[in-house]
Order: C-alpha cells, then structure tokens, then sequence
C-alpha cells in the first residue's frame, strides 16, 4: 500500500461524512496550513500539516485549496443527435412541453439514440464525461432513457458500462416517456420484462421514472417503483419539473433514494421531503436553460431538507458540461450559501447514489479530491464560465 502525504495545502474544506440535512449542510471543517494522508485510494489521516504523520513519499499541491471532489447525481450524458432547432424554437417562444407535445424535444433524442449502436454512443459521451471530470466531477450518474425501445435501452447501459473502464459512474435506468399509444402494456412490459432483466445482467444500480403530465402518472410510477424493489433495485424520481403531480409525494412515501427537478414543487411537496429521508435533487441548469422558475433550495434546507445539486447535463434541458457551474448556480438561483453548496454537490450528492463512501475529506473515505486553483475555496462558488479546478485526484491517483 503507497502511502502519500499530500502537503502545501493553504485550506483543505470539507463538509462532514454522510448525508447532511439542514443546518448541518452549512457546518463545513476549514483546516488552514494543511495535510492528507493517502494509502490504497483511502483517506488515513487529515490535519494541521505541523502535526502530520511522517513518510517517505509526500506530494506538494502547490499552495492552494482542496475541497472533495464532486458528485454528480444526475445526467443523461448519453444521447445522439442535437437538439439545437429545438433551442431555436424555444427561445423564439415554444415551450419545452410543447415541442415533447408535437413528437420534438426527448422524442427526436430518442429517435437519433435508438439508432446508434454502442460505440457510436460510447464514443459521444466520452468527452462530456471528460468535461464533467475536469469541472471536478470524481463520480457521475448516468442514466439512460432515450432507447425507443428496450434494446435501446439496454444499448445505452451497455454504452455507461464499457465507460466505467475510464470513470467512476452510477448507471440508471430512466423510465422517460411512454410511447403514443399502448401506455398500460408498455408500463406491464418496463415491470415484468425491462426491470427483471436489467437487474438481472447488473446494468443499472437504480431506476428512475419521469413523472409529469406529458410523461408517466403517479400511478403509473408506483407500479414501476414496486417492481424496482421487487428486484432490489433502488429508485428514483424526476418530479415537479412543470407540474407538481403527486410523484414527490409518493417517492418520499415509498423511500425513494431521491427525487430531482423540484422547479414547480410548493409547501405540500417541500414538507414532504423535509420528514422522510429522500435527498431533494435541485439542477439550476434547468432553471438556466428553459427559463423556468428555479427550485426552492433554500426553503428546502430552512424546512430541513437534505439538499443535493447536479447538472442534469442532456441535450434538451439543460447542455450544462460543468458540475463546478451548476454548484455555482445552485448559490445563484436557488439561493444556497457557499458552504450550503459545496455539501449538495458532494455528500448529499453521493447520498442521492446510496452512497456513503465519498463527500467527505475524512478518514476511511475514498481519496478523491480537487486541488483548486488558488489558496481560497470559495472560488469554487464563485466562478461562472472558467474553471476553479486545477487538478482532479481521484482514489489518491491524478
Ligand atoms: O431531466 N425532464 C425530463 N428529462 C430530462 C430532459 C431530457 C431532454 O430534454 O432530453 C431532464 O430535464
Ligand atoms: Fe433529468
């Protein structure tokens, strides 16, 4: 086991382990002239860099600031074909529903992704994976959703596989919009054919249903949920994006791992999330992208909420290729503090995943952590448009 001391840290920052919820989202540990100890991808030691354990090997960061690296819980980072006529009717006034409506917006995606084979769509996410890696992302969900049909779906799991040779990523199966006509039999089939076998072959670690009045129903969600724990698989939620439904509700009753979007969520929807365990996921790309209201972060965190942040890159809804930037909106738009931010985008992040293992720069997490570019980690917060991160670490390895 190599063992490293990491040195010439002028600020290692870092929110507790594990899910923070509330005002524990804003209690972060600065550690001014500091130093990490790393053996076997593992944080050992942390602390005053005068108190640091001796060894052989150290590493000098250069002076700057270290946070941990980012979780990104949620992305579509696979699709092919653009959405960039729909980008030009949106912004000349056609709603991003409308656009669904007409058989545009995710359809045409899923046309151009049902279409591709798996190294087609490996080859196209690579470079956004790239992107969100350099923004400081050290584990990113996946998810698919745009397969026409459950081949295509499979296809784009098989594609998130073969990608977690080079990155650390969380694939999901995304239940996204059911077909024009056949809604129940298809809903049968995703419970009694797609779920078992996805489970089956390990292709996906949860799944996830789009639940809005242009995709599924809450009831609809319900029978999809129940044939996901049916196969051990935890879920998910995309809800309240356009239309408060029903779909949060019924997630945090279930025990959903998350539930994301939340732009159109009110007090009903918030107090929902607040008493039951499930991460509220807000993605101000979104709010950004289509011009809609943003969710509400701050009231979440001010009711208790466990709140986690991520970019929802996709071609559609938000073309966001930076956890950094939507950490930064989440400050912006959903009125998060600085240090509110920072633990939404890392262990509430990792939470939104089931995962307990990252987040944090304390021992017994996994060494994954940004040396930024200069001494002061609000940086991070800060810029919009460059990039804070100078090097990405992850388990102890750049
Ligand atoms: O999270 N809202 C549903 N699904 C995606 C958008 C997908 C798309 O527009 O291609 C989202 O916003
Ligand atoms: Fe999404």
């Amino acid at each position: 086991m190599n063992e490293v001391l990491f040195t010439n840290i002028a600020q290692l920052v870092t929110p507790g382990a594990g899910v923070q919820r509330g005002a524990a989202m804003r209690e972060l540990t600065v550690i001014p002239d500091a130093a990490l100890l790393v053996s076997g991808g593992v944080i050992r030691w942390v602390g005053d860099r005068a108190q640091a354990p001796g060894t052989p090997h150290e590493h000098d960061l250069g002076g700057v600031a270290v946070v941990p690296g980012l979780v990104d819980p949620h992305t579509h980072a696979v699709w092919a074909g653009d959405r960039l006529a729909d980008f030009e009717a949106r912004v000349q006034g056609v709603p991003y529903e409308e656009l669904l409506a007409r058989g545009g917006g995710i359809r045409s995606s899923m046309r151009a992704t049902g279409a591709a084979g798996v190294a087609e769509l490996v080859n196209l996410a690579r470079p956004r994976l790239q992107a969100l890696h350099a923004s400081g992302a050290t584990t990113v969900e996946v998810k698919s959703g745009y397969g026409l049909d459950f081949g295509a779906e499979l296809r784009m799991l098989e594609a998130v596989r073969a990608l977690q040779a080079d990155f650390a990523l969380v694939p999901t199966l995304l239940i996204h919009v059911p077909p024009t006509e056949g809604r129940a039999k298809y809903v049968q089939a995703v419970c009694n054919e797609l779920i078992p076998d996805v489970a089956q072959a390990g292709l996906a670690s949860a799944v996830d249903v789009f639940c809005e009045k242009e995709a599924f129903t809450a009831r609809e969600t319900r029978a999809i949920f129940r044939a996901a724990r049916a196969h051990g698989l935890p879920f998910k939620l995309h809800a309240d994006q356009f239309h408060a439904i029903g779909g949060t509700e019924l997630a945090c009753e279930l025990g959903a791992l998350s539930v994301d979007h939340l732009e159109a969520s009110g007090p009903a929807q918030i107090a929902a999330l607040a008493g039951s365990g499930t991460v509220a996921t807000i993605l101000p790309g979104v709010t950004l992208h289509l011009g809609l209201p943003a969710a509400p972060g701050r009231a979440l965190i001010d009711a208790g909420g466990a709140v986690a942040v991520g970019t929802d890159l996709n071609p559609g809804s938000s073309p966001v290729f930076s956890t950094a930037l939507a950490l930064a909106l989440a400050v912006r738009l959903c009125r998060l503090t600085p240090a509110e931010a920072l633990t939404a985008a890392t262990v509430n992040a990792a939470a939104a995943l089931g995962l307990s293992d990252r987040g944090a720069l304390v021992p017994g997490q996994r060494a994954d952590f940004l040396a930024l570019q200069g001494p002061d980690w609000r940086e991070l917060p800060y810029v919009l448009g460059g990039n804070p991160v100078r090097e990405v670490w992850v388990g102890g390895q750049r």
